[in-house]
C-alpha cells in the first residue's frame, strides 16, 4: 500500500513537475507596422518585463513573446485596442512542451556515435567526445577545461589532422551559452561529427586549421531545461537578489553593462553581479586567451531568428575590419541560401536588431584579438521556436554546416 502511494506520487510528479510553471502560458507573435507599435513592444520588453523569445527587432519583422495567464488579458486588450497585428502562436505552452519532452525521451541513445533524431543530454554529449578521443587518438583530443557552477565537467574537443603543429591557426566554435536553445549544441555536435568522423572529406580544412570546440557552454542551464523549466536561458548560479542565473552573453568584460542588458537578476538578460561572475564565462575567457594569436575565427551558435552577426554589438559604430567580417558572414548566408533556400540576415546586431554589450563575440574580437568573430542565430522551429521537431533537427544542423564550411573557407583564404 505504502509503496503504491509512493509510486503513484512519483508518477504524478514526473508528469507534472516539469514546466508546471508554464501552465496556461501562451505565445504571441506580434508584428509592429510603425514606430508607435514598435515602441509598445519595447515597453512590454523593458518595462513590463514580458519574456520575449524573439525580441522586437525591426518594423514588419515579427517578434515572439510568452505570457502567463495573469497578463494575457492585458496584452490582448492592449493589442486589440491599438489595432496591432498579432496571432496566438501557441495557446498552451506547457502542453506542447510536455508532449515534446516525452517524445524526446522515447528515442534510445546509440551505444556508439551521436544521433540527430532527438536532443542529447549533457552526459551523452560528453560521452560522445570521449568516445571520439578513443576512436581517433591521433586527431582528436578531449580536455577538461573547468567545471560549471553545479560541478558539471566542461570539455573541449580539439580536432586536427594529426600534424601537431604548435602554432597552427585555430577555429573556435561553441554553443549552448543560452540553455533553451537546444538546436545550438546539436549543430555544434554535427560539426564535430563531420570533422572527426568524416575526415577524408574535410581533410583540406584540417590541414590548414585546428578546431577547438565547446559544445555546451552552460550545461547547468541546459540540463535544467531538460528536467525542469524548458524556457530557462541563463546560468544557474544563485545571485544575491533572490533570482538565480546570469545571461552568459552579457557577462563578458567588454563595455560590460553599457547597453541592452538588465541590472535585475530576475530578468533574462541579467548582466551578472560583475563581469565574469560565472565560472562558465571564465572558462571560455581563459580558453580563448590561451589561443591568443592562433585563433582566427570565433563562432558562437545560438537560436533563433536566422541571423549571422558580427561585432560590434555594443555600438552601431563599425568595427575596424567590418568589411572582412561582412565578407565571411555573407559567404555563410549565401551558401545556405543556395543549398536550401533558407535566408539569413547579415550584419551588426546593433544595426539589424538591438545593441547589447558584454557578449562573448565583442569580447573575443575586442580583447582576445580574434579577427573574425561571428554569432549565428539558427532558424526557429517547433511549438516555441526553441523546439525543432525530431525530423527538423538534421535538416537544420546540416544546412548550418554548409554555411559554417563556407565561412571557414573564407577565413582560410584570408589568414
Ligand atoms: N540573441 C543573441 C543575444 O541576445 C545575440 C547575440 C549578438 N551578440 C551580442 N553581443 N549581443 O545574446
Ligand atoms: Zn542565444
Amino acid at each position: 500500500m505504502g509503496i503504491q502511494i509512493f509510486l503513484g506520487l512519483l508518477a504524478c510528479c514526473c508528469l507534472t513537475f516539469v514546466n508546471a510553471d508554464l501552465e496556461g502560458y501562451k505565445i504571441y507573435d506580434i508584428t509592429p507596422c510603425n514606430a508607435f507599435e514598435q515602441h509598445i513592444l519595447e515597453d512590454m520588453d523593458r518595462i513590463k518585463g514580458y519574456d520575449f523569445l524573439h525580441r522586437p527587432r525591426a518594423l514588419n519583422v515579427s517578434s515572439r513573446v510568452m505570457v502567463g495567464p495573469k497578463d494575457q488579458n492585458d496584452i490582448e486588450s492592449t493589442l486589440t485596442k491599438l489595432a496591432v497585428n498579432f496571432t496566438i502562436f501557441n495557446d498552451d505552452v506547457s502542453k506542447s512542451i510536455n508532449r515534446e519532452r516525452i517524445q524526446n525521451g522515447k528515442v534510445r541513445s546509440l551505444s556508439r556515435g551521436i544521433s540527430f533524431t532527438n536532443f542529447q543530454r549533457f552526459d551523452q554529449i560528453n560521452a560522445y567526445l570521449d568516445e571520439l578521443a578513443v576512436r581517433y587518438p591521433d586527431r582528436v583530443k578531449v580536455e577538461n577545461v573547468g567545471k560549471s557552477y553545479e560541478g558539471r565537467q566542461l570539455k573541449t574537443i580539439t580536432i586536427s589532422n594529426g600534424d601537431r603543429r604548435p602554432n597552427k591557426n585555430v577555429i573556435w566554435i561553441d554553443g549552448g551559452i543560452h540553455a533553451r536553445e537546444w538546436i545550438a549544441p546539436a549543430a555544434v555536435l554535427y560539426v564535430i561529427q563531420q570533422l572527426a568522423e568524416n575526415f577524408q572529406v574535410n581533410k583540406d580544412i584540417l590541414t590548414r586549421y585546428d578546431f577547438v570546440i565547446l559544445p555546451v557552454v552552460n550545461p547547468d542551464g541546459y540540463e535544467y531545461t531538460h528536467t525542469r523549466e524548458r524556457m530557462w536561458r541563463k546560468t544557474r548560479r544563485p545571485t544575491a537578489f533572490g533570482c538565480p542565473g546570469t545571461d552568459g552573453n552579457r557577462n563578458f568584460d567588454f563595455h560590460w553593462g553599457e547597453v541592452g542588458v538588465s541590472n535585475s537578476a530576475c530578468d533574462e538578460t541579467f548582466k551578472g553581479q560583475k563581469a565574469f561572475s560565472e565560472p562558465e564565462t571564465q572558462i571560455v575567457r581563459d580558453q580563448l586567451l590561451k589561443l591568443k594569436g592562433r585563433a582566427k575565427f570565433y563562432l558562437a551558435i545560438h537560436a533563433f531568428g536566422n541571423y549571422i552577426l558580427y561585432p560590434w554589438a555594443w555600438t552601431t559604430a563599425p568595427s575596424p575590419n567590418a568589411a572582412s567580417l561582412a565578407e565571411v558572414a555573407n559567404a555563410g548566408a549565401y551558401a545556405i541560401q543556395a543549398a536550401t533556400g533558407t535566408r539569413y540576415t547579415v550584419g551588426q546586431p546593433s544595426k539589424v536588431f538591438y545593441a547589447a554589450a558584454g557578449g562573448v563575440d565583442d569580447w573575443a574580437y575586442g580583447v582576445a584579438g580574434i579577427p573574425i568573430c561571428i554569432t549565428m542565430e539558427l532558424p526557429g522551429a517547433g511549438s516555441t521556436g526553441f523546439d525543432p521537431f525530431p525530423q527538423h533537427i538534421l535538416p537544420i544542423v546540416s544546412e548550418t554546416w554548409i554555411g559554417i564550411k563556407a565561412m571557414i573557407q573564407k577565413v582560410i583564404s584570408k589568414f
